[in-house]
């Protein structure tokens, strides 16, 4: 039993399930992608690459690889409508708000690609998907700011694509930065799939009923802005800016010990990760080579978070209960350096995510073993009783 449900086997063939995407070992820290160790992806490979190995199971050959990054670059507008949605939220509209309603709103548009027991539709909402959720995350932070939307430039990379949709603007020319476009393709890798995280197990159960693939692609990004879950990168910075000066690190460490009004040290400790997360070790290396690259290196905010890294991996506390940085404890730093607010951090791993959240929804709709998720729950309710009139209750 976990938590509030057993799992019976109706449940566990759906959801939580036998699948050959992501192998993680919480307790040496490993993180393979279809049997690649992540550290060799991020060094090596680019994100669409990665999306194309997570859905197909195989890195792509150069002709494989050209045919996938050019079906997914016809997909990269947004029908014009859509741009309609951002005009129905507040300009402060948190951008994880707008991306679950113009996410799920992708249903109401591409009827085409709804249908999730069409292996051929499937294949076209994964296209989709990994080719217009930047185009509605970076329109979300613009709307944010309002600067007008800026269109997908298909003759640029995903990540430098990524970059010139948040920060071109008609009036002049944008290049983006190449050391900066290969971090943020390096970043989106490390948060492109992991295993049955509480947003892919909801995109798994969701998608199981065969629901719209975007519909359920939505209630992934609902699922992962949870601070306990994506929205700890968010978390984490408003956390490191509170905290300020590292004279004041042992005030925030013991409030995590002491669990002060249930507080939790952001960006630390995880359900699997009894180790580093080997994602945490590349995401700060990445801080570091951003911050170099932008003449940063004495960014307070790096230093004060190797400091409390350093502190709280000598304490006690985390120690014993085995609580390293997570993948949210560094990325924010690495993307607030680039220009990205806080509010973008989690959105940003939506946008990653949708690769691993495509890749499973598809596993688990074209699985021959096929069943809807049906968690049956421990009832610790009251026994059978009898009705009682409201004038003989007490
Ligand atoms: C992600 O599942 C995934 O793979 C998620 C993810 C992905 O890629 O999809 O890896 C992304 O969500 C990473 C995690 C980001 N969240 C945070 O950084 C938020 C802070 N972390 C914690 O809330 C917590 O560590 C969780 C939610 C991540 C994990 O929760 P668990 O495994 O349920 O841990 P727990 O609550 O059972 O904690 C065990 C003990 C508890 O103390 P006791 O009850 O045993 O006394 O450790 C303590 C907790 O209070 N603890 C912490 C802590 N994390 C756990 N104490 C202080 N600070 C923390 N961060």
């Amino acid at each position: 039993q976990h938590g509030v449900f057993a799992y019976d086997p109706g449940f566990l063939s759906t959801a939580s399930c036998a699948s050959s995407i992501t192998y993680i070992d919480g307790d040496k820290g490993l993180l393979y992608y279809r049997g690649y160790p992540i550290e060799q992806l991020a060094q090596h490979s680019d994100f669409l690459e990665v999306a194309y190995l997570l859905i197909n199971g195989e890195l792509p050959t150069a002709e494989q690889k050209a045919q996938f990054v050019s079906t997914v670059k016809e997909h990269t507008m947004l029908h014009d409508l859509m741009s309609n949605f951002y005009r129905g939220f507040r300009r402060d509209a948190h951008p994880m708000a707008v991306m679950v309603g113009v996410v799920g709103a992708m249903s109401a548009f591409y009827r085409d690609s709804s249908d999730a027991f069409d292996p051929a539709q499937r294949d076209i909402a994964a296209f989709r998907l990994l080719a217009k959720v930047p185009t509605i995350a970076a329109w979300s932070y613009k709307y944010n700011i309002g600067q007008p939307f800026m269109y997908p430039q298909n003759r640029f990379s995903y990540a430098e694509n990524f970059l010139y949709m948040m920060f071109a603007t008609p009036c002049e020319e944008y290049q983006p930065n190449p050391v900066l476009a290969r971090a943020l393709e390096r970043i989106f890798i490390l948060h492109a799939d992991h295993e049955q995280n509480a947003s892919s197990s909801t995109v798994r159960v969701a998608g199981s009923s065969g629901a719209n693939p975007f519909a359920c692609i939505a209630a992934g990004i609902a699922s992962l802005w949870g601070p306990l879950h994506g929205g700890a990168n968010e978390a984490t910075l408003n956390m490191l800016e509170q905290i300020g000066d590292e004279k004041r690190i042992g005030e925030f460490i013991e409030r995590a010990k002491d669990k002060t009004d249930s507080f939790r040290l952001m960006g630390f400790g995880h359900r699997v990760y009894k180790n580093m997360d080997p994602r945490a070790a590349i995401m700060r290396e990445t801080c570091h080579e951003v911050l170099n690259e932008l003449g940063l290196n004495d960014d307070p905010l790096f230093k004060l978070a190797l400091k409390l890294e350093k502190i709280a991996l000598e304490d006690d506390y985390f120690v014993k209960k085995k609580l390293y940085p997570n993948v949210d404890f560094y990325s924010g730093i690495v993307m607030r350096a680039m220009g990205i607010p806080n509010s973008m951090f989690t959105a940003i791993f939506a946008l990653a995510r949708t690769a691993g959240w495509t890749a499973q929804w598809m596993e688990m709709i074209a699985s021959p073993e096929h069943k809807i998720a049906r968690p049956r729950q421990l009832y610790v309710g009251p026994a059978r009783r009898d009705y009682v009139p409201i004038d003989k209750r007490v």
